[in-house]
This record gives C-alpha cells, structure tokens and sequence, in this order.
C-alpha cells in the first residue's frame, strides 16, 4: 500500500488527525501522521497524554483489516508487541508490556498505545488508528500520576533522533499488522506473554475487588489472574485496568 505520511508542527491529536483523512475517504492509502506536538493528546480511558513540543514521538496509523470487528480481538496486544520488538532493535533492553499495550522500562512507563476504531464503513472492513506515544527526550512531566521514563534517560550513550525511532515503530508496527491478518493473534502470545511485568505478581483490578497472581494471556488477548482459590479469571480487554495489590 502507498503511504500518505504527513508532518506536521501542531496537530490536537494525531490519532484524531488519522480519523479525520479515514472519514473523508483515503482510498487505498495508508494514513500516516506525526507531531511535534500535540495540544489535545488522547490516552487510554479517557485520560489526557501530555505531549510537550520536540520532546516526544507522537504517531498515529491507519491501518485496514478484513473480516469484520471480530477478528480484531487482541489487536491493541500485537501493537505492543510490535513497538517494543522495534525498541529492542534499536537496543533498548529491559523492554516490557504492561496488559493491554503500556510499554514499560525498569523506571516506568515509557510509551502508550491507544487503538481508535472507524466503523464498517464497506461490509467486514474496519479501520483501525493506531496511535503510539513514546518519551523520548523527555525530561521532566508536569500532571503526568504515575512513575515514567524515557528513551534518553534509559539509553544515555545513544544519541535518539524522532525520525530512528519513529522509522523502526513504522516499519515492525506495519509488519506486525499483516502477520495478524495472515496468521492470526495465535503468533504473538508468546512474544506478548516473555514480556509481562504482571507476569507471577499478585495484582489487582477493580479498586482490588478482584486479586491475584497474573499468569499470561488467552489465545485472545485476555489477561488471566489466578485467585486464591485457584480458579483462572479472564479479564478483557477495555474492561478494567490492573495494578500491582
Ligand atoms: C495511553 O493512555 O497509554 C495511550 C497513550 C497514547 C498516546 C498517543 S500519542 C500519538 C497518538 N495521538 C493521541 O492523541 N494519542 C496517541
């Protein structure tokens, strides 16, 4: 597919930016948009992503996907997947997935993904923006409530342009979406699952009405907890978020 990449100084959301060019009809090509800055950042649940000028990769993708909404069970995983294969090529290590699709470092939270649907607009086709956000100079954060990090402060003796990272995020990012579509959620359990740092820590979701131990994903992108009394709770995509208990 052609590539429609746009650049731009100031956008209020990349990810509404992608939208906005799927709504008025982009054919065959593949919407691509980057910021500098944006000055209404979207994040998951509602939530505002603080996105200062400069500092930070802000990408949105739109990507097309045949077979209906079904078949996008597990999607936002595979983008996680994707972008931290794409960090780790570029050598970060310490790369982990933090269910649904935050991308963490040892410090914290690094990046986030935040997956937008445009309806079925032809029968069994659905259009997905894929908007990732990554810290990559970022020095300090104002309203930013929880522990985070950055690629310049993780990696210091490497010298991060946007343009390498956003160029590897592109490249595994469109990759990854036609192994999803050619083989299914089935191939990236595992690679999603060898980087969980839920992984065998007693965890909670619902303000800690639900606790137990994570123990990996189902072959649909499901985060499992197993309680105290041994049985195995599905917990799904969208419906809550977990945190350490
Ligand atoms: C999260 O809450 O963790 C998801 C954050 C996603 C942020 C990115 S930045 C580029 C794209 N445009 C947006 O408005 N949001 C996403």
């Amino acid at each position: 597919a052609r590539i429609d990449l746009r650049v731009c100084d100031e956008v209020d959301s990349t990810n509404a930016e992608v939208l906005r060019q799927v709504a008025e009809g982009c054919g065959s090509k593949l919407p691509i948009s980057i910021a500098d800055c944006q000055t209404a950042g979207r994040g998951r649940r509602g939530r505002s992503w603080q996105s200062p000028r400069g500092e930070n990769l802000y990408l949105s993708m739109g990507l097309v996907f045949h077979g209906g909404f079904s078949v996008l069970d597990g999607l936002s995983l595979v983008f996680g997947v994707a972008v931290a294969e794409a960090l780790e090529m570029l050598g970060v290590t310490g790369v982990g997935l933090k269910w649904p699709n935050d991308i963490f470092l040892p410090a914290g939270k690094l990046g986030g993904i935040l997956v937008e649907l445009q309806g079925e607009l032809q029968e069994g086709v659905v259009r997905v923006v894929v908007g990732i956000g990554i810290n990559v100079h970022m020095l300090k954060a104002g309203g930013v409530d929880q522990p985070w990090s950055s690629l310049a402060s993780a990696c210091p003796d490497t010298e991060w342009t946007r343009n390498r990272v956003a160029a590897a995020v592109i490249g595994a990012v469109a990759d990854a979406a036609d192994d999803f579509s050619n083989k299914g959620f089935g191939v990236f359990r595992e690679p999603w699952q060898k980087r969980d740092i839920y992984n065998n820590r007693l965890i909670q979701a619902k303000d800690g009405e639900l606790k137990g131990v994570g123990n990996g994903i189902d072959g649909s992108g499901n985060y499992l907890l197993v309680t105290s009394d041994g049985g195995v709770v599905p917990i799904r995509a969208g419906e809550i978020s977990l945190r350490v208990a």
